[in-house]
């Protein structure tokens, strides 16, 4: 890998976090009521999603959506396999137990996400129109309908946002 196609790559891990992070802080900004300093969070993180991606497409990482399922069926199964488990692992040593429920709704929603990839990649081309709903809770992505309980951290049926 050339020097310029591993810079992009940490760039947009770099530009990625950004993201999330500068979307964190406008949810602070809101709770403190800072509304436009939340908007100026907003703005930037929206910014650097467009760097995010323009460094991933110029490092070649966006293929097929068959190919993308497919890396995206192997991250997943990484996260759920190999990662979590130790993190779960570290976090239950050290007692911290936030941590710890964070790694495992993580881990529990990993298996989820490549099992329906798996089922996407499958059906290719004639998979049916269903939508999707996620717990903002944990993150359980369930298809068809939000369920009355989240199966996972045990939130009410309101904690499921639909997505567009
Ligand atoms: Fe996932
Ligand atoms: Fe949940």
């Amino acid at each position: 890998m050339s020097k310029t196609y591993e810079n992009l790559m940490d760039a947009f891990a770099g530009e990625s976090q950004a993201n999330r992070k500068y979307l964190a802080f406008a949810k602070k900004a809101e709770a403190e009521g800072f509304k436009q300093i939340a908007k100026l969070f907003r703005a930037a993180a929206e910014a650097e999603t467009v760097h995010a991606h323009n460094h991933l497409r110029e490092a070649k990482g966006i293929k097929s959506t068959k190919e993308n399922l497919e890396e995206a069926i192997s991250g997943e199964t990484f996260e759920f396999k190999d990662m979590y488990p130790g993190m779960i692992e570290d976090a239950k040593a050290e007692a911290l137990n936030g941590a710890m429920k964070s790694f495992v709704y993580a881990n529990e929603v990993e298996k989820i996400h490549a099992e329906l990839y798996k089922k996407a990649l499958a059906g290719m081309g004639s998979n049916p129109d269903v939508d999707y709903y996620v717990c903002q809770v944990c993150g359980n992505t369930v298809e068809g309908e939000a369920p009355d309980e989240c199966p996972i951290c045990g939130a009410k049926k309101q904690a499921f946002k639909k997505v567009a």
